[in-house]
Formats: C-alpha cells, sequence, structure tokens
C-alpha cells in the first residue's frame, strides 16, 4: 500500500499554518468539525462569485447554479455509494434533516409501535426519536453499548427488538468513545425483524469508505464539516424507501427526488464546497494509485488514510496510558485499532476535563472537554454530565510530531495540577 503524503496533505490546508501571536495550532478538535482545503474554500468563493442566483431560471447563472447542486448530489452518491443522486437529501445539518426524515416517518407510524435508540448515540440522532415517541404515544427501548468490547452488541438488539419494531436509530462511530459499531450486522439483525435502519455515519465519514449499499441499512446521514467539507448535512436514503414516503413541504415545491426533501432554497455556495470536498479525498486517492472511477480513488484515499490514522491512536493511546489515575473511556487493545476512529476520550481521577482543557487550549493544542452531545454515554458511564471527558479527535492531517507535543502537554498539565493541589 502507498504511504501516506502527510507533508503534501498539509500543504492543502491553509489552515494548518496559521499562528497565534506566534504559536503554532494542533487542531485536536476534529470530531467537532474539520478544517478544509483551499480547494474548499476556492469553490464556495468562486460559486458566490460567478453563479450565485437562485434555481429554476433559464439564464446563465441560474443554470449554473442548478449545475453546482446536480454535482453535489452525484459528489455524494460517489462518497457514500449510493445507487443514485436521487437518494441523496442535502440540507442545514445532520440534526436538522433527522428532525425533518423522524418526522416525515411518523406520518406511518402508529401509537404502540416500538423504536430503537441507543446509549451510544449523540443526542442528533436520539432527541429527535424520543420527541417523536412522545407526539405519537411510541414506545421507545434503550439499547446499551457493552463496556467491555465499548460496541453495540447484536444480541443487545435482539432482546430488544418485536414484531412492533418500526424503527432502529443507531450510530457508525461514537463521537466520545471512538468505537466503530458492526452496522452492517446489526441491521441484518434489524431488518430480519421489519424495522427500518437510520444510521449516524457523522463520526465515521472522515476516517473510513462508507458503501450505504453494502451496509444494507435504510438511511445514513453524516455532516460535510466533519470531512473537510463545509457546514452542511446529507442524508441517504434507500430509493424504495423515500419513494414512499411524504414529507412536510410547501404544497407547490416538487415532488421529485430529491427536491421533495430539500426544503427552501438550497445552500448553493456550500454544495459548490462539498463537491470539492469529496474531490479532495478522491485527488488523495489519485496519488496513492492509478486510474479508477471518483468512488474507487475515495476508497484508495481511505486505505492510505486510515491506516496512517490508526498509527496516530495508537501513539496518543499508549502515551496516555501510562499516566496514573487516567482512564481511556473507549477501546485501548493495539489489536483492535481498526474498531475505533482516532478519537480518544479519556477523564483523570480528582481533575475536571475543563481545567486540564483550558490549560492546553492556552498552549494552541485545540481540543475539547464536556458531554459533546453523547449525553447517553456519560450517563451509562456514570460520568458527571456536566464535566464529561477531555476528547482529543485525529484527522488525517495531523502528525505524530503533534501527538508527541500533545502527550507531553497532557502529561505535563497533569503533574502540575496535581502538584498544585498537593
Ligand atoms: C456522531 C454525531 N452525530 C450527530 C452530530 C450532529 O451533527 P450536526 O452538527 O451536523 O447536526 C454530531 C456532531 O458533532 C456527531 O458527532
Amino acid at each position: 500500500m502507498a504511504t501516506f503524503p502527510i507533508e503534501a496533505v498539509r500543504g492543502k490546508f491553509p489552515a494548518l499554518s496559521l499562528t497565534d501571536e506566534g504559536r503554532r495550532r494542533i487542531y485536536l478538535d476534529n470530531p467537532a468539525g474539520t478544517q478544509v482545503s483551499q480547494t474548499v474554500a476556492d469553490a464556495v468563493s468562486f460559486c458566490l462569485i460567478t453563479t450565485n442566483a437562485n434555481l429554476g431560471g433559464f439564464f446563465e447563472t441560474t443554470l449554473a447554479a442548478q449545475k453546482v447542486v446536480d454535482d453535489a448530489h452525484l459528489a455524494m452518491a460517489d462518497f457514500l455509494g449510493a445507487a443514485s443522486p436521487q437518494e441523496i437529501i442535502i440540507g442545514a445539518n445532520m440534526t436538522t434533516l433527522t428532525y425533518h426524515m423522524s418526522r416525515t416517518l411518523g406520518r406511518g407510524f402508529d401509537p404502540g409501535d416500538e423504536i430503537i435508540v441507543t446509549r451510544m448515540d449523540h443526542e442528533g440522532n436520539v432527541s429527535p426519536w424520543l420527541q417523536l415517541a412522545e407526539d405519537l404515544g411510541l414506545v421507545v427501548r434503550f439499547l446499551p453499548f457493552d463496556e467491555q468490547s465499548w460496541q453495540i452488541e447484536e444480541a443487545a438488539l435482539e432482546a430488544l427488538l418485536s414484531e412492533r419494531t418500526r424503527l432502529v436509530a443507531l450510530n457508525y462511530a461514537s463521537n466520545l468513545t471512538g468505537s466503530i459499531n458492526r452496522v452492517k450486522s446489526l441491521t441484518e439483525t434489524a431488518r430480519q425483524a421489519g424495522a427500518l435502519v437510520y444510521v449516524d455515519a457523522v463520526q465515521f465519514a472522515p476516517h473510513g469508505l462508507i458503501d450505504v449499499q453494502a451496509l444494507g441499512c435504510d438511511f445514513l446521514v453524516c455532516s460535510a464539516y466533519k470531512f473537510f467539507g463545509p457546514h452542511m448535512g446529507i442524508l441517504w436514503g434507500r430509493r424504495d424507501v423515500i419513494d414512499a414516503l411524504e414529507p412536510y413541504k410547501c404544497r407547490c415545491s416538487s415532488n421529485g427526488l430529491p427536491e421533495r426533501f430539500e426544503l427552501g432554497t438550497p445552500q448553493i455556495e456550500l454544495m459548490a464546497g462539498l463537491t470539492a470536498a469529496v474531490d479532495y479525498f478522491a485527488d488523495l486517492g489519485a496519488a496513492a494509485g492509478e486510474g479508477g472511477s471518483r468512488r474507487q480513488r475515495i476508497a484508495r484515499a481511505f486505505d492510505v488514510s486510515t491506516a496512517y490514522e490508526n498509527g496516530l491512536a495508537l501513539k496518543l493511546i499508549s502515551g496516555l496510558s501510562n499516566i496514573e489515575g487516567l482512564t481511556i473511556r473507549g477501546i485501548t487493545d493495539p489489536a483492535r485499532m481498526g474498531e475505533r476512529v482516532p478519537t480518544v476520550s479519556f477523564t483523570v481521577d480528582g481533575i475536571a476535563p475543563e481545567t486540564i482543557v483550558r490549560q492546553m487550549n492556552a498552549e494552541g493544542i485545540f481540543l475539547w472537554s464536556g458531554h459533546s452531545y453523547a449525553w447517553e454515554i456519560v450517563h451509562q458511564l456514570g460520568i458527571p454530565a456536566e464535566q464529561g471527558v477531555v476528547r482529543i479527535g485525529v484527522a488525517h492531517y495531523n502528525t505524530a510530531a503533534e501527538i508527541d507535543e500533545t502527550l507531553e502537554s497532557v502529561h505535563r498539565i497533569i503533574a502540575m495540577l496535581r502538584q498544585q493541589r498537593s
């Protein structure tokens, strides 16, 4: 396999070389949002300057704007392995799309129907379903994750399914523990019971190739700003399922696909950036091997970037593991790096996560503390929600040297805080 061209990659992201009063930045806030390549920023700007019009007319700019929109749907079909761009619904963000789709699906649910949500999901894939259940009188079942494997186990799902289960909402990868779920096999289990499967792939999308057809799920949602694109969300829906749905929409707006689900004027300039983000992956794949379709080049990009990221995750986890009183909340077994994304969360006995994070932020290491909307996870683990965890989130533009510097900072700050207390 080709090695990962880290220097060339970093050269594509202008934000990586910015400094604050001479101090370098280390971006480890990636699970909350990634930086963008120059090509993404240029595409947004170019669209605003050259093709700034609404859709549906006959003049130059409206026709060009329509092409931007069509290209974004095609790009996302390639990115997700969708059968057609008509299955791609683009909107404000994952949460808005999920609220919208949950209301649409709810039109076909009856009181007493059951839905399953997990204790591992971000609130964006929990709250919309809980509130739908409240409105419609649905029964909600909570699916816990296994605290040994850090994953959702098929047996636990099976135990909750019944002939009344209409939908299972689960995540591909956790934004707190980093664990990747076996979505294909969980989907098979759910579908055998006749349930629809709605997958939150927001945290998986920057780290691995998604193939919606191979997964077999009914819906999959992700957010472009987590995979080096602009702030927007994308929902894939299986054609035969969305064909039959009647979303809330204006009476006079199109009944076509995907327009039926895309309300109002789209974020056209961001769609230009979205295509550029997908093409960024394709270019990375082109550098890693000859030829192939855009989809094949994207796959090659993930071959090299996932292997590179797993190396950084391992380095980070082993460097944290020797700090006394520090507990990593997720998979740490070196043999299981392929079952997690490089998002590593931890708590430290007697020290509030925010105290550590504020010190690190002051040193130009950007990362987060808190529950990060993984509200169910902190509750299942008995972590005070107002404190949460320290979360270090690696992206493929991070380097081994940045991980070393981060580890040195974590070690030193924890030692300093302990000394201050004693
Ligand atoms: C796993 C996961 N799901 C959903 C969301 C919500 O995404 P959005 O901000 O696009 O609504 C996030 C955001 O961090 C997330 O990490």
